[in-house]
């Protein structure tokens, strides 16, 4: 038996599934990598961790100091469990996108969260991503800028890619993924690609964000969508667009269908962007026809944090076509 010193070892090391169910006549082999496993259910946990670690190393987090970010939700709620290992406060500051489950998970974490108007561009004083930096500023904490910190990068850099390769037994060829700010992508993909430089990287995307086009060279048709967490206006510094080599955009009543096949498929219990991740996955799939691929689909967050949204009748029948 292997006893671990803290909830902070428990992240990381994912499962990796065969997604045999949902993918029956492909001659690809698709595989998920079960972020949604991670202690705080998302993928975020990851760099949550090691961001706080990192900062302590650095003395940039000092002793008991407040720490504020702005998040989609779940890197809120990875820095909560981990401001709360580590004796610190948290401020967390998101858009009303944020599905309330996700508010409510960093409340009863014990964050002080605050959920300010969207629709800003990302010059705007208004801005969520600018409230909270000014915040940090005002309260002297120290702001965490999961989409400027290259810790979020070297976090799936360090332990995402090589999780995959290992597990792959260096048989990946494709890795699919969304983009926040780019760590899981662009730090994952990194390490991957040079271990072997043929591997491609995926962009899921949805309708309505502007990434896609923007990698594609293509007018961006920007539009408000409901698939949460991934996509947006602007470009992280944490995204290096240049990596990736195809980009697929979703819409959101197919990630949200899909989220529910893989549910009745494959008992596996993911959130919309998984829905949109494994959507552009399977797409790109039955376009490669030459030869057989093995395909990693990253599966970001539980369905958990969506029960009263994609998992609800009442909110689905009031948002999509049926
Ligand atoms: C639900 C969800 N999926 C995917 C992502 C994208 O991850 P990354 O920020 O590493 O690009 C995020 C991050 O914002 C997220 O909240």
């Amino acid at each position: 038996m292997q006893i671990l010193d803290s909830i902070a070892d428990a992240v990381g090391n994912t499962p990796m599934i065969r997604l045999s169910r949902i993918n029956r006549e492909s001659q690809h082999t698709l595989l998920a990598k079960c972020e949604f496993m991670n202690p705080g259910g998302s993928v975020k946990d990851r760099i949550a961790f090691y961001m706080v670690e990192q900062a302590k190393k650095e003395g940039r987090l000092k002793p008991g100091q407040l720490i504020v970010e702005a998040t989609g939700g779940n890197t809120g709620i990875g820095l909560a469990l981990a401001a709360k290992l580590k004796g610190h406060k948290l401020i967390t500051v998101m858009t009303e996108k944020v599905g309330k489950e996700k508010v409510h998970m960093m409340q009863v974490l014990g964050a002080e969260t605050l959920v300010v108007p969207g629709g800003k561009l990302i010059d705007d004083p208004d801005h969520f991503i600018n409230q909270g930096r000014r915040i940090a500023k005002e309260q002297n904490a120290w702001y965490v800028d999961q989409f400027e910190n290259h810790h979020n990068l070297d976090a799936h850099y360090k332990f995402t890619g090589p999780e995959i390769w290992k597990q792959t037994d260096g048989t990946v060829d494709v890795l699919v993924a969304g983009i926040g700010t780019g760590g899981t992508l662009c730090g994952a993909g990194k390490y991957l690609k040079e271990q072997k430089p043929s591997i491609k990287l995926v962009l899921a995307d949805p309708v309505g964000s502007m990434l896609s086009d923007w990698q594609k060279g293509t007018e961006p048709h920007p539009a408000p969508y409901l698939v949460e967490g991934i996509g947006g206006d602007f470009i992280a510094g944490n995204f290096n667009m240049e990596m990736i080599d195809h980009s697929i955009q979703v819409s959101d009543q197919c990630s949200i269908e899909t989220a529910h096949q893989l549910l009745d498929k494959e008992a596996i219990f993911g959130g919309s962007s998984s829905g949109c991740v494994l959507a552009a996955a399977m797409q790109f799939c039955e376009q490669m026809k030459d030869s057989a691929l093995t395909v990693v689909a990253v599966l970001p967050d539980t369905g958990r944090l969506y029960m009263d949204t994609i998992f609800d009748q009442a909110w689905l029948a009031s948002r999509l076509k049926t």
